[in-house]
């Protein structure tokens, strides 16, 4: 293929009604990234496309836009790979999804920041600096737990495409998440609970739909989805309850009581009163639509041959242990990362001396 079409979103507030796409014709050239073609085009055809840039090399992270549908770098991404991964002859590209466009591909990145502030991602030591002026130290495999967490360059790829983000605007986002887990699992760190207490504001460990498009668009592997799922556990380890936890022993009690989860009761036993009314609106659309029971509100009723679900429920407990043994396992297995375990294998191997 000697051209392609680069296919651009176009919006300028101060005479656009409403965006549109503009497309341009470039020579393919090996090595040109998509960045290198964003130039092409604003030095030879079309001066005033804008886009934000910097560093040409995926570590300042200010190129991020959406490369045929998906957030990532366009310093990263080469043209002749695109045009074969997607087996066209366009390539489009966009502000990242999520986000509000300000001009052409440059999007506002100040409500995410805003966001980024509220889990205080600075360091905040546990303890005063080494008496004899040195640097705080850190055991590696401490180290090991968060380094793939410290390589995020604020890019907002993994925002993108993010189903959470996308019902609802006051969730954090991954990149936060992933930044109050880098903070939090620091055995260094002295506002652990803090860290937490802000996530667990607002649902936002809860919000997340597990659509890992955040870990796939990442261009840093930095995986935020397994960073929520490891803030999950650090939460319960210090001892808050989720809504989610709330709900899985509201439910557990109700079905070895009843056989069957009390609806009507649901939300004021997992949110207390205030999240109850909250949700008031969609408890009366159930209830119009049959699928809660008034009976309910006074303490409802047990299925029929309500013995054997009692049985169920205590061969499950019988299970429940060997369960608790082997999710720790499972979780360590998928959410290792497997450069990051092999780096560090071989730093151990060598006696820390790599
Ligand atoms: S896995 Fe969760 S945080 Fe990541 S993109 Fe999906 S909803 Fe968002
Ligand atoms: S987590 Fe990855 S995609 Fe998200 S901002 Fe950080 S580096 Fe970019
Ligand atoms: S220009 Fe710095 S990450 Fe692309």
């Amino acid at each position: 293929m000697e051209h392609f079409y680069l296919k651009v979103f176009r919006y300028d507030p101060t005479k656009d009604e409403q965006p549109y796409y503009k497309t341009y014709k470039l020579p393919v050239e090996k090595g040109m990234t998509v960045l290198a073609a964003l130039f092409k085009v604003k030095e030879t055809q079309d001066p005033s496309i804008s886009f934000r840039y910097n560093c040409r090399a995926a570590i300042c992270g200010s190129c991020s836009m959406k490369i045929n549908g998906h957030g990532t770098l366009a310093c990263k991404e080469q043209v002749t790979k695109l045009l074969e991964k997607y087996n066209t002859d366009t390539i489009v590209v966009e502000p990242i999804g999520n986000v509000k466009p300000l001009k052409d591909l440059i999007f506002d990145f100040d409500w995410l920041l805003e966001k980024f502030k509220q889990v205080k991602p600075w360091f905040i030591p546990k303890e005063p600096p080494p008496a004899d002026g040195t640097e705080y130290r850190q055991d590696p495999y401490d180290h090991h737990k968060i380094d793939f967490a410290s390589d995020c360059i604020l890019c907002a790829s993994c925002v993108s495409e993010c189903n959470a983000l996308k019902a609802n605007k006051d969730y954090l986002s991954p990149f936060v998440l992933a930044k109050a887990y880098r903070f939090a699992a620091d055995s260094r760190d002295g506002a652990r609970r803090e860290r937490l207490e802000a996530v667990l504001d607002h649902f936002n460990l809860e919000w997340c739909v597990r659509c890992w498009q955040c870990t796939t668009n990442c261009p840093k592997e930095v995986q935020p989805y397994e960073s929520i799922i490891r803030l999950r556990i650090i939460a319960a380890e210090e001892g808050y309850k989720t809504p989610g936890e709330r709900h899985a022993e509201i439910f557990e009690k109700d079905i070895k009581e009843r056989g069957l989860l009390n609806e009507m009761l649901l939300p004021i036993r997992q949110e207390g009163v205030l999240g109850a009314v909250k949700r008031a609106p969609f408890g009366i659309k159930m209830f119009f639509k049959g699928k809660v029971n008034i009976a309910d509100f006074f303490g409802g009723h047990k299925v029929k041959r309500h013995e054997e679900v009692e049985k169920i429920y205590e061969k499950a407990k019988e299970k429940e242990k060997e369960v608790k043994i082997r999710i720790p396992q499972i979780l360590g297995v998928v959410y290792e990362d497997k450069r990051k375990t092999r780096k560090r294998a071989n730093f151990l191997d060598k006696g820390g001396n790599e």
